[in-house]
Protein backbone atom coordinates (compact mmCIF):
# COMPACT_ATOMS: atom_id res chain seq x y z
CA UNK A 1 0.00 0.00 0.00
CA UNK A 2 1.10 3.31 -0.51
CA UNK A 3 1.10 5.78 1.93
CA UNK A 4 1.67 9.59 2.04
CA UNK A 5 3.50 11.35 4.43
CA UNK A 6 4.46 15.68 4.13
CA UNK A 7 3.99 15.02 0.61
CA UNK A 8 6.58 12.24 0.03
CA UNK A 9 4.86 9.52 -1.29
CA UNK A 10 6.14 6.43 0.70
CA UNK A 11 6.29 2.56 -0.37
CA UNK A 12 4.53 0.09 2.93
CA UNK A 13 7.81 -1.87 2.23
CA UNK A 14 9.89 0.92 3.01
CA UNK A 15 7.73 2.50 6.02
CA UNK A 16 7.76 -1.28 7.76
CA UNK A 17 11.85 -1.29 8.36
CA UNK A 18 11.84 1.90 9.40
CA UNK A 19 8.86 0.97 12.37
CA UNK A 20 10.26 0.95 15.68
CA UNK A 21 7.98 0.15 18.26
CA UNK A 22 6.93 1.55 21.74
CA UNK A 23 8.02 5.50 20.50
CA UNK A 24 5.27 6.60 22.72
CA UNK A 25 6.74 7.28 25.88
CA UNK A 26 9.07 9.29 23.75
CA UNK A 27 6.68 12.39 24.28
CA UNK A 28 7.93 12.78 27.00
CA UNK A 29 11.30 13.54 26.21
CA UNK A 30 11.50 15.24 22.59
CA UNK A 31 9.27 18.34 20.87
CA UNK A 32 6.84 18.00 19.58
CA UNK A 33 8.46 18.37 15.49
CA UNK A 34 10.46 14.92 16.01
CA UNK A 35 7.21 13.19 18.33
CA UNK A 36 5.29 14.27 14.91
CA UNK A 37 8.04 12.55 12.85
CA UNK A 38 7.89 9.20 14.68
CA UNK A 39 3.93 9.37 14.74
CA UNK A 40 4.17 9.30 11.08
CA UNK A 41 5.82 6.01 10.86
CA UNK A 42 3.70 4.53 13.20
CA UNK A 43 -0.04 2.83 12.92
CA UNK A 44 -2.87 5.21 14.02
CA UNK A 45 -5.86 4.09 15.88
CA UNK A 46 -8.69 5.39 16.67
CA UNK A 47 -11.68 4.29 18.65
CA UNK A 48 -14.33 5.72 21.12
CA UNK A 49 -17.13 4.45 23.45
CA UNK A 50 -20.72 6.30 23.67
CA UNK A 51 -20.91 8.31 26.82
CA UNK A 52 -24.64 6.45 27.42
CA UNK A 53 -24.15 4.76 30.71
CA UNK A 54 -20.90 3.57 33.11
CA UNK A 55 -18.75 1.25 31.56
CA UNK A 56 -19.08 -2.55 32.54
CA UNK A 57 -17.29 -5.38 32.37
CA UNK A 58 -18.04 -6.37 28.72
CA UNK A 59 -16.76 -2.52 27.61
CA UNK A 60 -13.40 -3.59 29.44
CA UNK A 61 -12.67 -7.33 28.08
CA UNK A 62 -14.37 -6.17 24.51
CA UNK A 63 -12.73 -3.11 23.67
CA UNK A 64 -10.60 -0.90 26.66
CA UNK A 65 -8.12 -4.11 27.33
CA UNK A 66 -7.65 -3.55 23.57
CA UNK A 67 -6.84 0.03 23.99
CA UNK A 68 -4.36 -0.54 26.72
CA UNK A 69 -2.01 -3.34 24.73
CA UNK A 70 -2.28 -0.86 21.60
CA UNK A 71 -1.71 2.35 23.53
CA UNK A 72 2.61 1.94 23.44
CA UNK A 73 2.71 0.93 20.10
CA UNK A 74 0.83 3.17 17.91
CA UNK A 75 -0.75 6.94 17.33
CA UNK A 76 -3.33 6.34 19.97
CA UNK A 77 -7.11 8.37 19.74
CA UNK A 78 -9.43 7.31 21.99
CA UNK A 79 -12.18 9.80 22.51
CA UNK A 80 -16.02 9.82 23.94
CA UNK A 81 -18.54 9.55 21.58
CA UNK A 82 -20.62 12.51 23.05
CA UNK A 83 -22.41 13.27 20.02
CA UNK A 84 -23.58 9.79 18.87
CA UNK A 85 -24.99 9.72 22.34
CA UNK A 86 -27.49 12.72 21.10
CA UNK A 87 -29.20 9.98 18.99
CA UNK A 88 -30.79 8.81 22.05
CA UNK A 89 -31.55 12.52 23.49
CA UNK A 90 -29.74 12.12 27.23
CA UNK A 91 -31.09 14.96 29.53
CA UNK A 92 -28.93 17.95 30.08
CA UNK A 93 -28.88 17.90 33.28
CA UNK A 94 -27.11 14.19 32.97
CA UNK A 95 -24.97 15.37 29.37
CA UNK A 96 -21.71 16.25 31.37
CA UNK A 97 -21.75 13.55 34.43
CA UNK A 98 -21.57 11.10 31.65
CA UNK A 99 -19.13 12.45 29.61
CA UNK A 100 -17.16 12.96 32.88
CA UNK A 101 -17.74 9.63 34.31
CA UNK A 102 -16.69 7.94 30.75
CA UNK A 103 -13.47 9.96 31.21
CA UNK A 104 -12.67 8.71 34.42
CA UNK A 105 -13.50 5.45 33.49
CA UNK A 106 -10.90 5.69 30.65
CA UNK A 107 -7.95 7.01 32.85
CA UNK A 108 -9.29 4.76 35.83
CA UNK A 109 -8.06 1.42 33.66
CA UNK A 110 -4.83 2.99 32.43
CA UNK A 111 -5.73 4.83 29.17
CA UNK A 112 -2.47 6.98 29.60
CA UNK A 113 -3.18 10.90 28.34
CA UNK A 114 0.52 11.09 27.91
CA UNK A 115 0.73 8.33 25.33
CA UNK A 116 -2.43 8.24 23.94
CA UNK A 117 -4.47 11.42 23.01
CA UNK A 118 -7.73 11.18 24.99
CA UNK A 119 -10.55 13.66 24.02
CA UNK A 120 -13.98 14.52 23.92
CA UNK A 121 -15.67 14.47 20.47
CA UNK A 122 -17.35 17.55 20.70
CA UNK A 123 -14.58 19.18 21.67
CA UNK A 124 -12.73 18.84 17.73
CA UNK A 125 -16.09 19.85 15.90
CA UNK A 126 -14.06 19.82 12.70
CA UNK A 127 -15.66 16.15 12.96
CA UNK A 128 -18.75 17.73 12.36
CA UNK A 129 -17.91 19.47 8.80
CA UNK A 130 -16.17 15.91 8.09
CA UNK A 131 -19.20 14.42 8.77
CA UNK A 132 -21.40 16.84 6.61
CA UNK A 133 -19.02 16.67 3.52
CA UNK A 134 -19.19 12.50 3.79
CA UNK A 135 -22.84 12.70 4.14
CA UNK A 136 -22.71 14.26 0.32
CA UNK A 137 -21.42 10.43 -1.00
CA UNK A 138 -23.37 8.49 1.59
CA UNK A 139 -26.38 6.69 0.20
CA UNK A 140 -29.89 6.52 1.86
CA UNK A 141 -30.50 3.37 0.81
CA UNK A 142 -27.18 1.59 2.02
CA UNK A 143 -27.81 3.38 5.58
CA UNK A 144 -31.29 2.32 5.73
CA UNK A 145 -29.70 -1.28 5.17
CA UNK A 146 -27.07 -1.25 8.11
CA UNK A 147 -28.22 -3.61 10.88
CA UNK A 148 -27.70 -1.21 13.86
CA UNK A 149 -30.47 1.35 12.17
CA UNK A 150 -32.92 -1.34 11.82
CA UNK A 151 -32.47 -2.29 15.57
CA UNK A 152 -32.76 1.16 16.51
CA UNK A 153 -36.21 1.28 14.64
CA UNK A 154 -37.28 -1.39 16.56
CA UNK A 155 -36.10 -0.55 20.04
CA UNK A 156 -37.10 3.26 19.66
CA UNK A 157 -39.74 3.86 16.89
CA UNK A 158 -40.65 7.19 18.85
CA UNK A 159 -37.15 8.87 17.89
CA UNK A 160 -36.21 7.24 14.78
CA UNK A 161 -34.09 10.62 13.86
CA UNK A 162 -31.60 11.34 11.10
CA UNK A 163 -28.65 11.60 13.23
CA UNK A 164 -29.73 7.74 13.72
CA UNK A 165 -29.60 6.80 9.88
CA UNK A 166 -26.07 8.59 9.34
CA UNK A 167 -24.91 7.30 12.49
CA UNK A 168 -22.27 5.13 10.24
CA UNK A 169 -21.24 8.31 8.44
CA UNK A 170 -20.41 10.10 11.44
CA UNK A 171 -18.19 6.86 12.61
CA UNK A 172 -16.37 7.21 9.86
CA UNK A 173 -16.00 10.70 9.79
CA UNK A 174 -14.10 9.95 13.67
CA UNK A 175 -12.21 7.28 12.16
CA UNK A 176 -10.42 8.55 8.70
CA UNK A 177 -10.01 12.57 10.54
CA UNK A 178 -7.31 10.98 11.90
CA UNK A 179 -6.46 8.67 8.88
CA UNK A 180 -6.28 5.69 11.07
CA UNK A 181 -5.45 2.09 9.66
CA UNK A 182 -6.89 0.20 12.76
CA UNK A 183 -9.88 0.32 14.86
CA UNK A 184 -9.99 -2.07 17.97
CA UNK A 185 -13.97 -2.28 18.03
CA UNK A 186 -15.83 -5.25 19.10
CA UNK A 187 -18.13 -7.13 16.61
CA UNK A 188 -21.20 -5.65 17.01
CA UNK A 189 -18.76 -2.55 15.18
CA UNK A 190 -17.72 -4.55 12.08
CA UNK A 191 -20.45 -3.45 9.18
CA UNK A 192 -19.77 0.37 10.47
CA UNK A 193 -16.26 -0.05 9.58
CA UNK A 194 -16.92 -1.92 6.45
CA UNK A 195 -18.71 1.24 5.72
CA UNK A 196 -16.29 3.37 6.70
CA UNK A 197 -14.03 1.92 4.41
CA UNK A 198 -16.65 2.23 1.97
CA UNK A 199 -17.07 6.08 2.54
CA UNK A 200 -12.84 6.33 2.52
CA UNK A 201 -12.78 4.88 -0.98
CA UNK A 202 -15.36 6.23 -2.63
CA UNK A 203 -13.95 9.66 -1.30
CA UNK A 204 -10.22 8.87 -3.29
CA UNK A 205 -12.09 7.32 -6.37
CA UNK A 206 -14.66 10.10 -6.82
CA UNK A 207 -11.72 12.49 -6.28
CA UNK A 208 -8.74 10.59 -7.62
CA UNK A 209 -6.50 10.49 -5.13
CA UNK A 210 -5.43 8.57 -2.56
CA UNK A 211 -6.24 10.67 0.31
CA UNK A 212 -7.63 8.23 3.18
CA UNK A 213 -6.26 5.20 3.93
CA UNK A 214 -8.92 2.15 4.11
CA UNK A 215 -9.32 1.57 7.90
CA UNK A 216 -9.56 -2.47 9.60
CA UNK A 217 -11.12 -3.28 12.63
CA UNK A 218 -8.53 -4.52 14.90
CA UNK A 219 -8.25 -7.19 17.80
CA UNK A 220 -5.25 -8.84 17.96
CA UNK A 221 -5.74 -12.02 15.85
CA UNK A 222 -7.48 -13.45 18.25
CA UNK A 223 -11.71 -13.50 18.92
CA UNK A 224 -12.39 -10.52 20.97
CA UNK A 225 -14.23 -11.82 24.03
CA UNK A 226 -17.98 -11.29 23.95
CA UNK A 227 -18.82 -10.70 27.79
CA UNK A 228 -22.77 -11.90 28.05
CA UNK A 229 -25.31 -10.31 30.80
CA UNK A 230 -26.19 -12.41 34.08
CA UNK A 231 -29.58 -12.20 32.95
CA UNK A 232 -29.14 -15.67 31.02
CA UNK A 233 -29.28 -14.63 27.54
CA UNK A 234 -27.37 -12.11 24.85
CA UNK A 235 -24.48 -9.91 25.60
CA UNK A 236 -23.81 -7.31 28.53
CA UNK A 237 -24.95 -4.05 27.62
CA UNK A 238 -25.43 -0.82 29.77
CA UNK A 239 -28.87 -0.35 29.73
CA UNK A 240 -30.04 -4.13 29.72
CA UNK A 241 -29.95 -4.46 33.14
CA UNK A 242 -27.38 -7.20 33.16
CA UNK A 243 -24.49 -5.80 33.49
CA UNK A 244 -21.63 -5.59 36.38
CA UNK A 245 -19.98 -1.87 36.10
CA UNK A 246 -16.36 -1.14 36.78
CA UNK A 247 -17.90 1.74 39.27
CA UNK A 248 -20.07 -1.15 41.26
CA UNK A 249 -19.52 -1.68 45.00
CA UNK A 250 -18.61 -5.14 45.84
CA UNK A 251 -21.68 -4.91 47.35
CA UNK A 252 -23.67 -4.55 44.29
CA UNK A 253 -21.25 -6.90 42.41
CA UNK A 254 -22.22 -9.32 44.91
CA UNK A 255 -25.88 -8.74 44.75
CA UNK A 256 -26.07 -9.19 40.99
CA UNK A 257 -23.78 -12.26 40.78
CA UNK A 258 -26.02 -14.12 42.98
CA UNK A 259 -29.18 -13.47 41.28
CA UNK A 260 -27.94 -14.20 38.20
CA UNK A 261 -29.81 -16.73 35.83
CA UNK A 262 -29.07 -20.22 36.17
CA UNK A 263 -30.79 -23.92 35.43
CA UNK A 264 -31.74 -27.14 37.57
CA UNK A 265 -28.11 -27.83 37.12
CA UNK A 266 -26.71 -30.70 34.83
CA UNK A 267 -28.41 -34.25 34.72
CA UNK A 268 -25.68 -36.57 33.21
CA UNK A 269 -22.01 -36.51 32.75
CA UNK A 270 -19.96 -33.85 30.56
CA UNK A 271 -23.63 -32.59 29.41
CA UNK A 272 -23.03 -29.90 27.81
CA UNK A 273 -23.93 -26.28 29.97
CA UNK A 274 -27.13 -24.42 28.78
CA UNK A 275 -26.46 -20.82 27.62
CA UNK A 276 -26.76 -19.15 31.33
CA UNK A 277 -24.65 -21.32 32.48
CA UNK A 278 -22.10 -21.22 29.81
CA UNK A 279 -22.05 -17.07 30.39
CA UNK A 280 -21.31 -17.53 33.46
CA UNK A 281 -18.19 -19.73 32.67
CA UNK A 282 -17.33 -17.27 29.99
CA UNK A 283 -17.14 -14.51 32.58
CA UNK A 284 -15.57 -16.52 35.10
CA UNK A 285 -13.13 -16.84 31.90
CA UNK A 286 -11.62 -13.42 31.89
CA UNK A 287 -11.56 -12.68 36.00
CA UNK A 288 -10.44 -15.98 37.80
CA UNK A 289 -7.59 -18.22 37.84
CA UNK A 290 -7.28 -21.32 36.03
CA UNK A 291 -7.42 -23.92 38.84
CA UNK A 292 -11.17 -22.19 40.06
CA UNK A 293 -11.86 -22.50 36.18
CA UNK A 294 -11.07 -26.02 36.87
CA UNK A 295 -11.95 -26.97 39.90
CA UNK A 296 -16.06 -25.63 38.52
CA UNK A 297 -15.70 -27.39 34.88
CA UNK A 298 -14.99 -30.14 36.83
CA UNK A 299 -17.88 -29.67 39.39
CA UNK A 300 -19.78 -29.16 36.58
CA UNK A 301 -19.04 -32.21 34.51
CA UNK A 302 -19.31 -35.00 36.94
CA UNK A 303 -23.03 -33.20 38.03
CA UNK A 304 -21.23 -32.19 41.84
CA UNK A 305 -21.49 -28.22 40.95
CA UNK A 306 -23.32 -26.09 43.08
CA UNK A 307 -24.16 -22.83 41.54
CA UNK A 308 -24.47 -20.75 45.12
CA UNK A 309 -20.60 -21.60 45.41
CA UNK A 310 -20.12 -20.80 42.33
CA UNK A 311 -21.25 -17.55 41.97
CA UNK A 312 -19.94 -16.65 44.97
CA UNK A 313 -16.34 -16.97 43.85
CA UNK A 314 -17.10 -15.65 40.92
CA UNK A 315 -18.33 -13.06 42.70
CA UNK A 316 -15.40 -12.28 44.44
CA UNK A 317 -13.14 -12.89 41.93
CA UNK A 318 -14.71 -9.62 39.97
CA UNK A 319 -14.51 -7.35 42.45
CA UNK A 320 -11.16 -8.49 43.04
CA UNK A 321 -10.41 -6.85 39.26
CA UNK A 322 -12.78 -4.22 39.63
CA UNK A 323 -12.12 -2.93 43.07
CA UNK A 324 -9.07 -1.42 42.37
CA UNK A 325 -10.55 0.26 39.19
CA UNK A 326 -13.22 1.70 41.61
CA UNK A 327 -10.70 3.28 43.59
CA UNK A 328 -8.95 5.35 40.81
CA UNK A 329 -12.27 5.97 39.46
CA UNK A 330 -13.45 7.98 42.41
CA UNK A 331 -9.91 9.50 42.93
CA UNK A 332 -9.79 10.90 39.36
CA UNK A 333 -13.44 12.31 39.43
CA UNK A 334 -12.79 14.61 42.60
CA UNK A 335 -9.67 15.40 40.92
CA UNK A 336 -11.25 18.13 38.21
CA UNK A 337 -7.82 20.00 37.88
CA UNK A 338 -6.40 17.33 36.54
CA UNK A 339 -9.28 16.04 34.14
CA UNK A 340 -10.11 20.02 32.63
CA UNK A 341 -5.92 19.17 31.90
CA UNK A 342 -6.31 16.15 30.26
CA UNK A 343 -9.21 17.10 27.98
CA UNK A 344 -7.47 20.03 27.11
CA UNK A 345 -4.48 18.74 25.76
CA UNK A 346 -6.63 16.24 24.16
CA UNK A 347 -8.86 18.70 22.36
CA UNK A 348 -5.39 20.64 21.37
CA UNK A 349 -3.80 17.45 19.91
CA UNK A 350 -6.93 16.10 18.56
CA UNK A 351 -7.40 19.34 16.44
CA UNK A 352 -4.33 19.56 15.30
CA UNK A 353 -4.70 16.49 13.51
CA UNK A 354 -8.02 16.86 12.30
CA UNK A 355 -8.04 20.30 11.33
CA UNK A 356 -4.84 19.28 8.82
CA UNK A 357 -7.35 16.95 7.28
CA UNK A 358 -10.43 18.91 6.80
CA UNK A 359 -8.01 21.45 5.61
CA UNK A 360 -6.84 19.05 3.09
CA UNK A 361 -10.15 17.80 2.14
CA UNK A 362 -11.93 20.89 1.36
CA UNK A 363 -8.84 22.11 -0.80
CA UNK A 364 -9.87 18.37 -2.83
CA UNK A 365 -13.07 19.02 -3.12
CA UNK A 366 -12.28 22.00 -4.93
CA UNK A 367 -12.56 24.83 -2.24
CA UNK A 368 -9.70 27.59 -3.40
CA UNK A 369 -9.29 31.25 -1.46
CA UNK A 370 -10.49 34.26 -2.63
N1 LIG B 1 -20.28 3.27 17.45
C1 LIG B 1 -19.39 2.96 18.52
C2 LIG B 1 -20.17 2.18 19.59
O1 LIG B 1 -21.35 2.29 19.67
C3 LIG B 1 -18.80 4.19 19.13
C4 LIG B 1 -17.98 4.96 18.14
C5 LIG B 1 -18.28 6.19 17.61
C6 LIG B 1 -16.72 4.57 17.60
N2 LIG B 1 -17.31 6.59 16.77
C7 LIG B 1 -16.34 5.63 16.73
C8 LIG B 1 -15.90 3.44 17.76
C9 LIG B 1 -15.13 5.55 16.01
C10 LIG B 1 -14.72 3.40 17.04
C11 LIG B 1 -14.33 4.43 16.17
O2 LIG B 1 -19.56 1.46 20.36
Amino acid sequence: MVQRFNGIMFEGSMVLPLRLYAFAPLRLFISFDVYFLFTCIMDTVVSGIRSTGNLHLGNYFGALKNFLKMQNENNCYFFIADYHALTTHPKPKDLHSNIKQVLAEYLACGIDPEVATVFIQSDVPEVSELYLLLNMNAYVGELERTTSFKEKIRKQPDNINAALLTYPVLMAADIIIHKANKVPVGKDQEQHLEMTRRFARRFNMMYEVNYFPEPDAYNFGQQLVKIPGLDGTGKMGKSEGNGVFLSDTPQEIKKKVMRAVTDTGPTAPGQEPTEPVKNLFTIMSVVSDQDTIKFFSDKYASCEIRYGDMKKQLAEDIVKFTEPIRLRINDILSDNKYLSKVVADGAEKARASASKTVREVREIIGYRPF
